[in-house]
C-alpha cells in the first residue's frame, strides 16, 4: 500500500455522476463527510484523533444508511426488479462501514485510514459506477 491511500486522498471525481440529480448529491455530500477524516492530521494525540475518528465514522455511517433508504424508495417507485440483490449490497457497504468502526479500538490510526480510503475510493466508488448506475439506466428505459 502506498502512503497517499490514507483520507487525504479522499476526492470526489466527476466520473462518478450517473445523471441522477438527486442521488448523485447524495453520493458528493458522502464524499464530503468521509473527506473530514482529513483533519485528522492536524489532530495530535492518539486519543484525541480516535475520538474524532469515531464522530466521522458515525456520522458516515447514519448518512449513508439515509442515502440507502432513499435509493430504496427510489427503486420501489420505479419498480427496480433487482431490489433485493441491490439491497443486499448495500447491507454489505453497511457492515464494513461498521466493522471500521467498531475496530477503531484495536487497529492503528494510519490503518484505519486506509480502511476508510479504500471503503470509499473503492468499494464505494465501484458501487456507483456498476450499480446504482444500472438503476437511473433501468429508470430511462422504462420511462
Ligand atoms: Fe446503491
Ligand atoms: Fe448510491
Amino acid at each position: 500500500m502506498n502512503k497517499t491511500s490514507n483520507a487525504t486522498s479522499i476526492e470526489w471525481k466527476e466520473e462518478y455522476l450517473i445523471s441522477d440529480h438527486s442521488l448523485d448529491e447524495q453520493h458528493q455530500n458522502i464524499f464530503a463527510i468521509a473527506s473530514k477524516a482529513k483533519r485528522l492530521q492536524e489532530i495530535q494525540t492518539q486519543q484525541e484523533k480516535e475520538k474524532e475518528f469515531k464522530l466521522i465514522l458515525s456520522e458516515l455511517y447514519g448518512y449513508i444508511n439515509i442515502h440507502f433508504k432513499a435509493e430504496q424508495e427510489y427503486m420501489k417507485q420505479i419498480n427496480y426488479p433487482y431490489i433485493k440483490e441491490h439491497l443486499s449490497l448495500h447491507q454489505t457497504l453497511l457492515d464494513k462501514i461498521n466493522f471500521i468502526l467498531v475496530s477503531l479500538s484495536t487497529m492503528s490510526i494510519e490503518k484505519a485510514e486506509e480502511q476508510l480510503y479504500l471503503f470509499i475510493q473503492k468499494l464505494f466508488v465501484e458501487h456507483i459506477t456498476t450499480e446504482d448506475i444500472k438503476i437511473v439506466n433501468y429508470n430511462k428505459d422504462n420511462k
